[in-house]
């Protein structure tokens, strides 16, 4: 593998003592009692976390900055005036997640860099690393909002405009917290991007493999229902008056499930929030905002899926006698990526040894979004137990070692790293 072995003779590999301190020390920052993160976009943690990555960034030497998304850029310098090789994921977490998605990413990405610093490798492009805002769509919807303005697929000023629940604009929190940069969030040359990523599910544990290559992410479609009835006072009002936007939502929910049973395949829907008015014991809910989330690898099924969901909420709206409002505002086609980053990834998990696979993902990424603006491609390392977007959300050492050691090669062959002399 090119750029395996450096000017400094010593194999090209990551300093692991050093990814895990930094793993530590950004986990700490809005991490939960119980081993998780709380670290939701733009907020005070996500801040303190920022600004210990650019301390970070820069000590590494990197040219650093911010754009009008507030995603931040690190650069370290090619020999040539060539598009860099990017790297990047999040910094922020869901409410209550997990310590490793998006921010294991960052640090991966980090720790390239600074392995190539150590090994004094010089490389033909530029090599960057980029830490994405509000990839993970929690307080700010959709998800990967800014890759989304980057590439041209979300307009800025819907970005801008989106509302967190307590009514406060994307743009104002992000000025709030010092991140509102100057730069274009436009496309940029690029000679790749690559994102290291946990799995967030249970192939690469169930079959035994410490790395997976990532050849595309599914289609995703959000949908926002809001229902209207008749609020009122839970006592006296007779049942056979009732319009309860609860009631119906209660029938949607089960009509989400019921999709996905009925169309079957690899299509996943989910139900994932719920806002009842006034939500107490003694009133009729008279408003109910509910969220859907289908996935699946093809596009007709997600096409079909929506169809039905409209559907499903025409006839529980008429039954209970309340308003409906469906919105079906967020939809990220099948991504496949580039054949030559995917098999420059594989490779680089031959040259390790490690055992990988081919794969899809069934989680959203940045990558998404970028694979619209070039060439992109994914690494994968397991998840214990599958489980993501919670406190339990876990990667050991020896994978997360594997896996930026992957993205280190896979980085370095990109940006044309010299093949030192062979011993
Ligand atoms: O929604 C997703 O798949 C990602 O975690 N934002
Ligand atoms: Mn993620
Ligand atoms: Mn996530």
């Amino acid at each position: 593998m090119t750029g395996d072995v450096t000017a400094d003779r010593r194999a090209l590999r990551i300093d692991r003592l050093r990814l895990a301190e930094s793993m530590d020390a950004l986990g700490r920052i809005g991490g939960t009692a119980r081993g998780g993160l709380h670290r939701v976009a733009l907020t005070d943690d996500d801040r303190r976390g920022r600004d210990l990555l650019v301390r970070w960034m820069r000590e590494a030497g990197l040219q650093v900055s911010v754009d009008q998304m507030g995603n931040i850029f690190g650069i370290r310098p090619g020999t040539e005036a060539r598009p860099p090789v990017f790297m990047g994921s999040h910094a922020d977490s869901v409410p209550s997640g997990g310590r490793y998605d998006g921010q294991l990413g960052v640090l991966c990405a980090l720790e390239t860099l600074r392995t190539l610093n150590d090994h004094r490798v010089a490389t033909r492009h530029p090599v960057g690393m980029i830490v994405f805002t509000n990839e993970e769509g929690a307080r700010f919807q959709p998800a990967m909002i800014a890759s989304g303005v980057m590439a041209g697929k979300i307009p800025l000023e819907d970005a801008y405009n989106a509302r967190d629940r307590d009514g406060i604009r994307l743009v104002d929190a992000l000025e709030r917290i010092g991140y509102l940069g100057s730069e274009p969030c436009v496309p940029r040359p690029m000679r790749a991007y690559l994102e290291l990523h946990i799995e967030q599910g249970p192939i690469l544990e169930e079959e035994g493999l410490p790395l997976g290559v990532v050849e595309g992410i599914v289609a995703i479609a959000w949908s926002r229902i809001t229902l209207h009835g008749t609020q009122d006072h839970a006592g006296p009002t007779p049942m056979r008056v009732r319009h309860d936007a609860l009631v119906a939502a209660a029938e949607i929910v089960g009509g989400v499930r019921g999709i996905a049973r009925r169309i079957g395949g690899e299509l996943v829907s989910t139900v994932g929030r719920l806002d009842v008015s006034p939500n107490i014991p003694n009133a009729i809910p008279g408003k109910v905002e509910l969220s859907v989330d289908f996935r699946d690898p093809e596009e007709g099924h997600l096409d079909r899926a929506l169809e039905m969901l409209d559907e499903v909420v025409r006839v529980a709206a008429r039954r209970e006698g309340v308003q409906a409002h469906v919105d079906h505002y967020w939809r990220v086609p099948r991504t496949p990526f580039d054949p030559e980053v995917v098999g420059i990834v594989e490779a680089a998990a031959t040259a390790l040894g490690c055992g990988h696979r081919r794969m899809l993902s069934g989680a959203g990424h940045d990558a998404q979004y970028m694979a619209a603006i070039c060439p992109t491609g994914m690494i994968f390392v397991p998840s214990r137990g599958g489980r993501s977007h919670c406190e339990e959300e876990f990667t050991g050492l020896d994978d997360i070692e594997h896996g930026a050691n992957a993205l280190l090669l896979a980085c370095a062959r990109l940006a044309g790293a010299p093949t030192a002399p062979s011993p």
